[in-house]
């Protein structure tokens, strides 16, 4: 039997240095947080950087031994490689490339050298680890180039591919120093999985224009083999979020945890007054300061609304070292304080702004308590958070406002769809969200569940796989010919 195994950058925890030694924690992040629940329940094992640079063996020794327990093994990188490889070219040149910020893009030969290394040292740890014909699940920008690696030096193993963020237009992707080894190196899998249509068009549109190679409909025809592309539009653990979220609903607040019980007291001081959430990581393509300002417009426009709403921001710290997260920061900072020095009164702050991770249980309190979901993201793979927003509206009162730059609008339809460059529109969007009958929030909230409880990480983790093991049978027959 073959067995599984997935490659990311990012573990699904990450281990830190404290004062008592290693500890370990949940990762952020769609692909981390999505695909933990398929990894939990198969048999595989997950290789990926731990976050976290050992000083000694016996450090070494305990990362290895906490990563176990959750059937991870890591890929050690060093501050130099961290530096040009996650710092440098992942995040500073193809993560603002993909998501259309050319203006933010760096090509740097140095980047490019210590990338191309961590592939190769991916490559190292997989094959290690790998028996005869088992298979391979790489995910995302961080490893474009280790298909191809493993192909070439284990040509017996099926591999997987998954990009969690948008392909983007070939006019984007031409502009890449290394674009022909990018697009090369991807088309060592035997199938390449994208969220939407559209990332898959303008990946075979790349193919066909930089690299030249045949295409029949979603196969791409190689000398000796093909390559399989199709669509795979990432799901959450639905069951996971709803019956978190129903059992919230059912005790009363004196029987909740202590967690539940903070912001339940929290929530409970502010009568009357409509919560609008927002959540995700501190990233530039997530639009933040554009859905601030659409805030403050509404708040302009609407002074009725003044003292009974408030604007909930989590946002989890990301990529702190890269320069563009820095100064986002420090935008969002001034925003918030002058949008809360401009209205906020004895009684009320319009934006509650938290910049930090916050725990499962209190996230779904969070969820289900909102009023409205505020999702506003200039470009976004997929957003996983609009889809567990609604998984958690366990009592159907809820509306989703959800920028139609998200990968997720094509399967939530009925959401207030936005386009977040538009401030006066998503201003105007977040006052009908506000005054929405409950008759139309349910009938919204309920095809949405229906479709996404559908499709959920388990349904998307299965057919991938499916359509991964059709590859094997046609590369058999196709040497049998
Ligand atoms: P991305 O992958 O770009 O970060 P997604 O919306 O797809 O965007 O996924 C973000 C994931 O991170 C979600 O599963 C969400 O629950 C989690 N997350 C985001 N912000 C926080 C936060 N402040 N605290 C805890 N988890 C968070
Ligand atoms: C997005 C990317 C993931 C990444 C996550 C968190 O979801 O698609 O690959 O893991 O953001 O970013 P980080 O840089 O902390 O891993």
């Amino acid at each position: 039997m073959s067995r599984l195994i997935i490659a990311s950058n990012r573990l699904p925890v990450m281990i830190n240095r404290s004062a008592d030694g290693m500890t370990i924690t949940p990762s952020a992040g769609g692909l981390a947080t999505g695909l933990k629940s398929y990894h939990k329940d198969s048999n595989s094992v997950w290789i990926g950087w731990p976050g976290v640079m050992p000083e000694t063996k016996k450090e070494e020794k305990e990362v290895i031994g906490l990563l176990e327990t959750e059937q991870c093994l890591p890929v050690f990188l060093n501050e130099e490689l961290i530096t040009n490889y996650y710092d440098g070219f992942s995040n500073a040149t193809l993560w603002p490339l993909f998501h259309y910020f050319a203006e933010f893009t760096e090509f740097n030969e140095s980047y490019w050298e210590s990338y191309s290394k961590v592939n190769e040292m991916f490559a190292d740890a997989i094959i290690e680890n790998a028996e005869e014909g088992d298979v391979v699940w790489v995910h995302d920008y961080q490893l474009l180039l280790l298909p191809n690696i493993l192909r070439e030096r284990r040509p017996d193993l099926t591999i997987g591919f998954f990009l969690h963020i948008p392909f983007p237009s070939y006019e984007l992707i031409r502009i890449l120093p290394w674009r022909e080894q990018i697009v090369n190196g991807l088309l060592g899998a035997d199938l390449i999985g994208f969220h939407t249509y559209d990332y898959a068009r303008h990946f075979i549109s790349s193919v066909k224009r930089l690299l030249g190679h045949d295409v029949d409909f979603n196969q791409i025809k190689l000398e000796n083999r093909q390559v399989m592309i199709d669509v795979f539009p990432m799901g959450i653990d639905y069951e996971k979020f709803e019956s978190h979220a129903l059992e919230i609903q059912s005790k009363p607040i004196q029987d909740r945890s202590k967690e539940h019980q903070d912001i339940d007291r929290f929530l409970l001081s502010m009568p009357n007054r409509k919560l609008i959430l927002s959540i995700d990581r501190l990233d530039y393509t997530k639009g933040i300061p554009q859905r601030l300002n659409a805030f403050r417009e509404f708040l302009m426009k609407h002074p009725d609304y003044r003292e009974r709403v408030s604007l909930i921001m989590l946002t989890v710290p990301s990529r702190t070292d890269v320069e563009q997260y820095q100064n986002l920061k420090n935008e969002i900072d001034v925003l918030v304080g002058n949008i809360n020095g401009e209205f906020g009164t004895l009684n009320w702050n319009p934006v509650i702004y938290f910049y930090r991770s916050v725990p499962f249980n209190n996230l779904i309190e969070l969820y289900s308590s909102a009023d409205v979901a505020l999702l506003t993201p200039l470009r976004d793979g997929m957003n996983l958070v609009a889809k567990e927003y609604i998984a958690s509206k366990v009592n159907k009162k809820g509306v989703l406002i959800l920028s139609e730059m998200a990968g997720a609008s094509k399967e939530l339809g009925e959401a207030i769809s936005v386009n977040p460059n538009n401030i006066p529109d998503t201003a105007d969007a977040i006052y009908r969200a506000l005054t929405k009958p409950d008759k139309e929030m349910e009938k919204a909230i309920t095809a949405m569940q229906q479709r996404i409880k559908r499709y959920d990480i388990h349904k998307w983790a299965s057919e991938f796989m499916k359509a991964l093991n059709k590859t094997i049978e046609k590369r058999s027959e196709h040497h049998a010919r």
